[in-house]
């Protein structure tokens, strides 16, 4: 089986005490560190932009995984590299051209991601699937965290990674909003590889201890 990662999302955790939440990332079993960017526009909130992005980008020393909820992010590929993301994520809804987007985020030596809201279907990455190295599912609609799960996307993850499989491609499945104990086995039963937790992380009373036995319950 290959490597299932967890990434906390730091939008659940204190931005008054940022520093000691991303060390305590640090020091924890987590693979991957989830930053999301709102712009108010594709999404209805605002969450921080690039002085907060780089802040926790000279703390955190995970992957750092960035999910961008912003129209037009073609702009900031370069800006979103220099800031120190690893995997860069647009979303579907949000890209004319996401083939083209795709080659530019991998040309600034970034991890490539497509991230489908809940009422896209997967079948539309087909023809693109060979150029994704992660699809983010949305399992709540984007904008908030705390939400809860949409059960749908377990057929959605089927699906995905019926599709990678068929071509042969070597996409990670990301699963996105409202992931918990409760539903994170029977994601990864489905093909997911990575899951992000933002609640049910920093809200625990031991966030590290949350995070080991999410890996232990997914590995
Ligand atoms: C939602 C964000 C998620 C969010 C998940 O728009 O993309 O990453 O932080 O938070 P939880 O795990 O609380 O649903
Ligand atoms: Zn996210």
């Amino acid at each position: 089986m290959t490597p299932k990662y967890v990434a906390p999302s730091i939008l659940a955790a204190d931005f008054a005490n940022l520093e000691s939440e991303i060390k305590m990332v640090n020091s924890s079993d987590a693979d991957w560190l989830h930053v999301d960017v709102m712009d108010g526009v594709f999404v209805p909130n605002i969450s921080f932009g690039m002085p907060v992005v780089q802040a926790i980008s000279k703390h955190n020393k995970k992957v750092m995984d960035v999910h961008l909820m912003i129209v037009d992010p073609d702009r900031y590929i370069k800006t979103f590299a220099q800031l120190g993301s690893n995997n860069l994520t647009v979303h579907y809804e949000a890209c004319t051209h996401l083939h083209r987007t795709l080659q530019a985020i991998k040309a600034e030596g970034m991890k490539a991601g497509v991230a489908l809201n809940p009422h896209t279907p997967v079948s539309l990455l087909k023809d693109v699937i060979n150029d994704i190295d992660q699809v983010i599912i949305m399992s709540v609609n984007p904008g908030f965290g705390g939400q809860s799960f949409i059960e749908n996307t377990y057929k959605k993850v089927r699906e995905l990674k019926e599709i990678i499989l068929t071509h042969n491609a070597s996409t990670r499945i990301e699963i996105d909003g409202g992931v918990t104990d409760a539903n994170a086995q029977e994601l990864i039963n489905c093909g997911a590889d990575v899951l992000v937790a933002g609640s049910y992380i920093f809200k625990a009373s031991d966030p590290v201890n949350t995070i080991e036995n999410l890996k232990k319950l997914i590995s």
